[in-house]
């Protein structure tokens, strides 16, 4: 049997003692993003430490709005924070066309990252769904609440459909610009779908994820699609199916039985708790161990259920990797 690829998201960043030292140097994480330099060593940062199999550029969801003029700056301690949209005027002025152009940093560092990357290693692009960068374009911060965009979806469910549909073709061409600049496979993060239920849920997470899954299909076939809707609970399997991933990105929440039924329907990666990668230890490994078990049977690629947590020891992730790394031979063996 194949051995199971593992990455892990957000395994760049603040846990890593080299990611605060360059932080610090460069300035803000925005001016980290945009300088090529930088953001290509970065990305580099755990696959020099770490045995894994995939490298994620180093970006961010947010970069979509920043570059449609919605002024992205990151408060200390606070996340994000965005200029609110305020109706239809403000929709009216995005343009999707810019997103490309205006990122070229993010190009430049993926054409750099592919250079230096050994061949075996995979490199990820990736984009914010529409409806996640939705919420934060609207509520103008993170938090988890988002109480306009909630009010909207109520008041003026046709304005977020609009404004919706400017994002699918943004964040489109965003993906299809990171493939021609080395990208070999890219990640939709639908990271506040669980606020989505029912109805709601297939308007706005799957109705965009399938014209974005379509668009970047049609444009640069082969490369692996994957979809994240985190929080999609019982509405994992409809995702697949009616949005046309490749790979689903399965949250902690899920549980082993019900992951391995998804698998059915095709490859699956996740789900470890970010918590017990922290944690570590013996819960770790174990942890890490019922998921592969759980998955021996269909394709898998290892990975948390959500993010790298800040305070995680790096040694942890080295212990998880090895973990993931030892299954395999046991298996083969
Ligand atoms: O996975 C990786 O290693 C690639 C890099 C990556 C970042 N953000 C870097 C980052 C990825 C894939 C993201 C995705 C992202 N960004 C999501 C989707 C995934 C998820 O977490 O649900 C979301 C919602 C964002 C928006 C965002 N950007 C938030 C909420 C924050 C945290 C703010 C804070 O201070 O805690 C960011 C900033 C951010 N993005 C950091 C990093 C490494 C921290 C920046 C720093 O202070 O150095």
């Amino acid at each position: 049997m194949d051995p199971v690829p593992i990455w892990l998201m957000r395994q760049a960043g603040r846990y890593l003692p080299e990611y605060r030292a360059l932080r610090q140097e460069a300035g803000d994480f925005m001016a980290c993003c945009g300088n090529p330099e930088i953001a290509t060593e970065i990305t580099l940062q755990p696959i020099r430490r770490f045995a894994i199999d995939a490298a994620i550029v180093f970006s961010d969801i947010l970069i979509i709005p920043d570059a449609m003029g919605r002024n992205l700056r990151f408060a200390e301690g606070e996340g994000p924070i965005l200029d609110p949209l305020e109706g239809l005027s403000d929709v009216r002025k995005l343009d999707p066309e810019c997103v490309v152009p205006g990122n070229q940093p993010l190009m430049e560092t993926l054409a750099r990252v592919r250079a230096e990357l050994d061949p075996e290693i995979a490199l990820i692009g990736f984009a914010g769904a529409p409806f996640t960068l939705a919420a934060y374009m609207i509520d103008g911060r993170g938090g988890g609440d988002f109480p306009r965009t909630r009010e909207l979806m109520q008041q003026d469910p046709d304005l977020l459909d609009r404004l919706l549909e400017v994002l699918s073709r943004a964040v489109a061409s965003l993906l299809i610009g990171e493939i021609d600049a080395g990208a070999q496979a890219v990640q939709l993060f639908d990271s506040w779908a669980g606020l989505l239920d029912g109805s709601s849920f297939d308007r706005w997470s799957i109705g965009p994820a399938r014209a974005i899954v379509a668009e970047v299909h049609a444009a640069r076939p082969g490369i692996p699609f994957i979809g994240f809707p985190r929080g999609a609970a019982d509405r994992y399997a409809n995702y697949r199916d009616e949005t046309g991933i490749d790979v689903l990105q399965i949250d902690q929440g899920i549980s082993h039985s019900t992951m391995a039924g998804l698998q059915r329907g095709g490859p699956v990666q996740g789900n470890l708790d970010p918590q017990l990668l922290l944690a570590g230890g013996e819960a770790m490994r174990a942890g890490a161990r019922a998921i592969l078990d759980a998955m021996a049977g269909g394709p898998h690629v290892f990975n948390l259920g959500h993010g790298v947590i800040k305070k995680t020891p790096p040694e942890h992730v080295a212990d998880l990797v090895a973990t993931v790394r030892s299954h395999q031979r046991g298996n083969a063996s």
